[in-house]
C-alpha cells in the first residue's frame, strides 16, 4: 500500500489534498517527489512568510533544540520572553499570552471577553457573517459560514451575526449587553474580503457609547501579510485585543493573544492556560520572524510588491472581463473574484506549476511568502494569461 492509498483507508477525509507528493521546499518554491518545482503562492495557508529554508530561522530553531523542546509553562521560558519582547514592539500590545495555534488563540479571547463581561454585565458577542475563526467550538460559534458550522449545534450562546461592511445591521447587533466585537480586516476564507474604513469608524462610535471590546483575527492578516505588521494599522484602529498565529512561528506552531494593559487583570493564576502553547522552538522561530518582517524596508518591499502583483492582475481582468470580476485584498492577501467557479483553475496553475488556492468557490487566493520577487510575480502572470487565452 502507498502511502496515498494508506491516507485514503485510515484518514478521516477532511481534507481535499492537492494531488502531488511533495519532497521538501526551497525559498518560494515546493519541489516534487519527482522532481518538479511549483511556485507556491499558497505559503502552506498563509503560514510561510519567509519561504522555505530561511538561514536565520533553521539557525535559531537549531540552537533551541539543544537546549530543550519543552518545559511546560510551570518554567519561565528565554524563547517566549524574546518573542514577547519583538512581538509587543511591532504590534504595540502590552500583555501577550501564547497558544499553539490560532483557533486556540481565539479561544483565549472568547475566555477573557466573557470574564470581562461577567464584571460589566455584558454577555452577547457580535461576529460577521463569512467569517472564519477556527474549528473548536468556541471559535466555530463565531464563525460565520454556515459551510463550516453544519450540524455542530449547539454553539455558544448570545451570539449575533451581522453582514460585512453591514453599518445599520452593526447598530442593530450592538447594545448595552454587548460584550465584544470580533472581525477580520480581510476576511481570508470568506473570500478575500476587506473590512472597509466606514465601518471600522462605526465599530469606533458604537464602542464609545456601549463600551464593549474589540477584537482582530489576524491570524490570516498579521504579522506583515497586509503590508503592516497589523492589517489593522491600515485603518489606524487598535483593538482591544488582537489575535495572530500563521505566519508568527516560520512554519512552527504558535499563536499569540496580544492586549492593551488595561485588561492585564482579566487573566490571573490558573484561569487559563495550555501544555504546549509558546512551545520553545516555535518561539525561537517566531522571534526571527517577526524581527524580519517588522522592518520598514521589509514592509515597504511587501507594499511594492503587492502593488507589482495587484496592477498586472487588473490589466489581465482588463483583458478578461468575461471572467475576472474583480481583483481585491490588501498587500499580499489577494482575492481574484471570478465569474466563473474557482477550482479547475487551481489544477490548471498546478498543471503549470503554481500553487494557488480557492476560497468561496469563484476565489482564486494569494498568498504568496512575503519574500517573492520579480521573477516569482512574472511567472503567476505569465501563468494566469496563458490559461486565460486558451478559455
Ligand atoms: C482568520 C482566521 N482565524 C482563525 C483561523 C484558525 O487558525 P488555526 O487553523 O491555526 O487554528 C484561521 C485559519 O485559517 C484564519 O484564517
Amino acid at each position: 500500500m502507498n502511502y496515498k492509498e494508506f491516507e485514503t483507508k485510515h484518514f478521516f477525509q477532511t481534507y481535499k489534498r492537492m494531488p502531488v507528493e511533495i519532497s521538501h521546499g526551497d525559498g518560494c518554491y515546493l519541489v516534487t517527489k519527482d522532481g518538479r518545482r511549483i511556485l507556491d503562492f499558497f505559503s502552506g495557508l498563509a503560514v510561510n512568510v519567509l519561504g522555505y529554508g530561511d538561514r536565520d530561522v533553521l539557525r535559531a530553531i537549531i540552537y533551541q533544540t539543544k537546549n530543550y523542546l519543552h518545559l511546560s509553562n510551570f518554567y519561565l521560558q528565554d524563547a517566549q520572553v524574546e518573542l514577547a519582547g519583538v512581538l509587543l514592539q511591532a504590534s504595540g500590545y502590552d500583555r501577550i499570552f501564547l497558544s499553539n495555534s490560532g483557533t486556540e488563540a481565539m479561544e483565549g479571547a472568547i475566555k477573557l471577553v466573557r470574564r470581562w463581561g461577567k464584571d460589566h454585565s455584558k454577555q452577547s458577542l457580535v461576529a460577521l457573517e463569512g467569517s472564519f475563526h477556527g474549528r473548536t467550538m468556541g471559535a466555530l460559534s463565531l464563525t460565520g459560514r454556515k459551510k463550516y458550522r453544519e450540524k455542530y449545534e449547539p454553539f455558544l450562546p448570545d451570539i449575533k451575526h451581522v453582514g460585512l461592511n453591514d453599518i445599520s445591521g452593526l447598530e442593530h447587533a450592538i447594545d448595552e449587553k454587548t460584550a465584544a466585537f470580533f472581525f477580520e480586516p480581510v476576511q481570508g476564507e470568506g473570500g478575500v474580503r476587506p473590512v472597509s474604513q466606514e465601518f471600522i469608524e462605526k465599530v469606533k462610535l458604537l464602542q464609545e457609547t456601549f463600551g464593549f471590546l474589540t477584537v482582530a483575527d489576524e491570524i490570516q492578516t498579521g504579522v506583515g501579510r497586509t503590508g503592516k505588521f497589523l492589517a489593522c494599522e491600515h485603518f489606524s484602529f487598535k483593538p482591544d485585543i488582537t489575535v495572530v498565529a500563521k505566519a508568527l512561528g516560520g512554519g512552527l506552531p504558535v499563536g499569540a493573544l496580544l492586549v492593551k494593559e488595561y485588561l492585564n487583570y482579566v487573566f490571573t493564576p490558573g484561569s487559563h492556560g495550555t501544555t504546549f502553547g509558546g512551545n520553545p522552538v516555535a518561539c525561537a522561530a517566531g522571534k526571527v520572524v517577526v524581527t524580519k518582517v517588522s522592518r520598514e524596508n521589509f514592509l515597504k518591499n511587501v507594499e511594492n510588491r503587492a502593488k507589482q502583483l495587484r496592477e498586472k492582475l487588473i490589466a489581465l481582468q482588463e483583458k478578461h472581463p468575461a471572467i475576472i470580476k474583480e481583483v481585491r485584498g490588501m498587500g499580499l492577501m489577494i482575492g481574484v473574484d471570478l465569474h466563473v467557479p474557482g477550482a479547475p483553475f487551481v489544477e490548471k496553475f498546478l498543471e503549470k506549476g503554481v500553487f494557488i488556492n480557492c476560497t468561496d468557490e469563484t476565489v482564486l487566493r494569494l498568498l504568496p511568502p512575503l519574500v517573492i520577487g520579480d521573477k516569482e510575480i512574472e511567472m503567476l502572470i505569465g501563468v494566469f494569461e496563458e490559461i486565460l487565452k486558451k478559455m
